[in-house]
């Protein structure tokens, strides 16, 4: 296989950017992704893939539940917010308004909508794990176009 072009193959998956929030216990966390796709109607379910080198996977694995927060187009500082590695400390909640829902983990109060899921399987993967949550609740903020990757000139695949 020629590298150079399984890399760019791979960069032309379009893609969106949101934000994961996670939770174990009374600690939250959240961060950045874009390996993200619905994956069946009934029941609704989405995968994502989760670095398994990540705080939020460890914490994933705990509590079996996620949110995905959908960015809007505008939305990158935010995207940008949520790229800092846990392991790192801090808070990377200070300043950002957020509730919990359903599954208590954060939804953001920016973005354009939420999707509460609860884990139904861990598949190790590679070197990001395959995570499939079946949606459990799920909310609109404002009807707006959603980031993507493109839009943040940024750069995840191949
Ligand atoms: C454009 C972009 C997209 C990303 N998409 C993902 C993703 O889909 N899954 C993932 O696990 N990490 C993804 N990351 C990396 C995480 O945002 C990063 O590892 C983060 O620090 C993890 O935070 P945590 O250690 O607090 O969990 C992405 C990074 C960038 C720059």
């Amino acid at each position: 296989m020629d590298p150079e072009a399984k890399k760019k193959a791979l960069r032309k998956i379009l893609h969106g950017v949101c934000v994961i929030g996670v939770k174990e216990g009374d600690r939250l966390n959240a961060f950045t992704a874009t390996w993200i796709s619905q994956v069946s109607f009934q029941p609704p379910l989405v995968v994502l893939a989760v670095r398994k080198d990540s705080l939020s996977y460890s914490m994933i694995e705990a509590s079996k539940v996620f949110v995905i927060n959908l960015l809007g187009a505008g939305e990158k500082p935010l995207a940008q917010h949520f790229l800092k590695p846990g392991h790192l400390g801090g808070d990377k909640f200070q300043g950002v308004r957020y509730r919990l829902g359903k599954v208590g983990a954060p939804i953001l109060e920016e973005g354009i909508a939420f999707v509460e899921c609860e884990v139904r399987r861990i598949d190790p993967g590679g070197d990001h794990a395959v995570v499939i949550g079946e949606v459990v609740e799920a909310g609109v903020h404002r009807d707006a176009e959603p980031l993507s990757l493109k839009e943040t000139g940024w750069q995840y695949g191949g």
